[in-house]
Formats: structure tokens, sequence, C-alpha cells
């Protein structure tokens, strides 16, 4: 595997099936500076590309996830040279990812860090964890999909009032909203993360991608063309052999062996 000085990669999982990167910046809190990103899109995309992976977890560590954007980075940055430059372009490489992304957060989600959160697929925090969008502090606002996926994942008035206000909420805050599935104890985190990520990794990861799209889809279009993709996917699955072999194996009271195509 590569070398990386801003995260850590590793393999994990009973099958050794599930893609782990660990944000490490731990003195910045894991702030989010343009080297980190290239790191993580890289690992993301290596991940995406292995046949052995079935789903990848981004966690950081107790104290922070990510406490956003790397603010002394960017202190100087322009107008101009943001324009110019494409600044944070580099994030669009966790959407294009066809796995399932889990965030595990624990600690500090904040601004960039509740934002690349919400680019991950599932998001599981530990019980300490406090998510955010603080930029309006700072003279700025979100500028990694903020403002326009925390609308539509928690609603209009909670996310007005999360991005004007730029106050901190807790885990079970976000759980109760909808941005989070499940909340756990901190130290049980990490491992109740790697069970969902082998719980997929169960299914046919061909199936799982297409699933992930289509699920996609109702953030990303209009709901009659959403329920298209739908259908037409829905019935694409009958083309393929893993959708045969889950019936047969259902009629035959028999697991399932999914072979990926
Ligand atoms: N960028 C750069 N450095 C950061 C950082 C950030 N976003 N967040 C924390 N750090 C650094 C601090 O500067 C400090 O470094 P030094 O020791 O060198 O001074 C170190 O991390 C530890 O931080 P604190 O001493 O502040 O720790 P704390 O426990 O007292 O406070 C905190 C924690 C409340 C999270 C506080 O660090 C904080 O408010 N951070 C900034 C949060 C923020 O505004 N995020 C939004 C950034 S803008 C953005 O993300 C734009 C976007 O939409 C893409």
């Amino acid at each position: 595997t590569a070398s990386y000085e801003n995260i850590k990669v590793e393999v994990v999982g009973s099958k050794k099936n599930v893609g782990l990167i660990q944000l490490n910046r731990p003195k910045a809190l894991n702030a989010l500076c343009k080297p980190l990103f290239v790191e993580l899109g890289k690992a993301v995309n290596d991940f995406d590309a292995d046949s052995n992976i079935a789903a990848i977890i981004i966690t950081g560590n107790e104290k922070a996830f990510a406490a956003g954007a790397d603010i002394k980075e960017m202190q100087n940055n322009t107008y101009s040279s943001n324009t110019k430059q494409g600044f944070l372009r580099e994030w669009e490489d966790i959407s294009n990812c066809g796995k399932p992304i889990i965030a595990a957060v624990n600690g500090f989600a904040l601004g960039g860090g509740c934002e690349l959160a919400m680019l991950c697929d599932i998001i599981y925090a530990g019980e300490k964890a406090k998510f955010g969008q603080p930029e309006i502090n700072i003279g700025t606002i979100p500028g990694a999909g903020g403002t326009q996926r925390l609308p539509s994942y928690v609603g209009k008035s909670k996310a007005m009032e999360i991005v004007l206000t730029g106050n901190f909420f807790d885990a079970h805050e976000a759980e109760k909203m909808g941005l989070v599935s499940k909340v756990f104890p901190v130290e049980k985190l990490l491992e109740e993360t790697i069970k969902l990520a082998e719980s997929i990794g169960t299914h046919s990861p061909l199936i799982v991608k297409l699933a992930k799209q289509a699920v996609n889809q109702a953030y990303e279009t209009t709901l009659k063309s959403g329920l298209q993709f739908e259908k037409s996917t829905f019935y694409g699955t009958f083309a393929t052999e893993d959708r045969k072999e889950g019936m047969t194996a259902f009629v035959e009271k028999s697991p399932p062996n999914f072979k990926n195509e």
C-alpha cells in the first residue's frame, strides 16, 4: 500500500474486505488541508478499484473527526485564486466512489468535517461527537456541500439554524434529526462501524453499487426521473448472475454465493 503523511490506511475486518482510512493530523484536529485531501482521494480511489474491498470507512480520532477546512491554509486565499485553482475541487473524488463509504465520527465534525461526513453514505457517531457548520463565525459560508446537503438531510429550519448560528450540536441531536443513523459509546464506534461494513460486504458488490446509485438519485434528481432510474436499475438486476443466485438460494433455502457478476 502507498505511504501517506496525513492519513493512515489499512484493511480490516474478519474477511479483510473493509478499507479503513484514518485522518491523521491530530495536532490540527484533522483540519482538511489540500495535501490531506489529495491523499484521501487517492486512498478512496484505490479501495474503489480493489475488488477485495466491499466498503470503506473514513474516521478520525477521539478528539476530532475533522475540525473543518484548514483555516491557516486558506487564510490568504482570494476570490480569484479560489476560482482559478478550483479551491476544494479534490473533494468531489469522494462522491465519485461507487462503493459504500461510512463515516465513523468521534469528536468534532465541523465545517468541512461535517461536510466530509455528509459526502459519505452512512454516518455512525460516537456519543461525544459534535457537529456544526461554524463557517459563519469566521466570515464565510459552508463551501463543500453544507448549504445544499444539510437541508435535504435534516430539513430547512434545522439547516438554517445550524448554518446561520454556527452552533454545535451533539451526536444524539444529529441522530434525532436523521443526519446520523446510529450513536455508540466512543470506544465501540469503530468496531460497530466495521460490523456494518462487513454486513454490507456479505451482499453482491455489484448489486450494492446499483443500490447506492439508486438511493443517491433521490438527492440528485426529480422524483419522476429518480423513480425511472430505480425501475430500470431494478429491471437491470434481472440481467445479473447474482440476482439469479439470490432468488434461487432463497427458494432452495440455502445461503447465496454471490459472484459479483
Ligand atoms: N484549520 C486549521 N487549524 C485548525 C482548525 C482548522 N479548521 N481547527 C483547529 N485547528 C488547530 C488550531 O489552530 C490549533 O492549532 P495550534 O495549536 O497550532 O494553535 C489546534 O488545531 C488545536 O485547536 P484548538 O486549540 O482551537 O482546540 P480547542 O479544543 O480549544 O477547540 C475547536 C476546538 C472548537 C474545534 C476549535 O479548534 C475550532 O473552532 N476550530 C475551527 C472550526 C471551524 O471554524 N471550522 C470551519 C472551517 S471553514 C470550512 O470548513 C470551510 C468549508 O466549508 C469547506
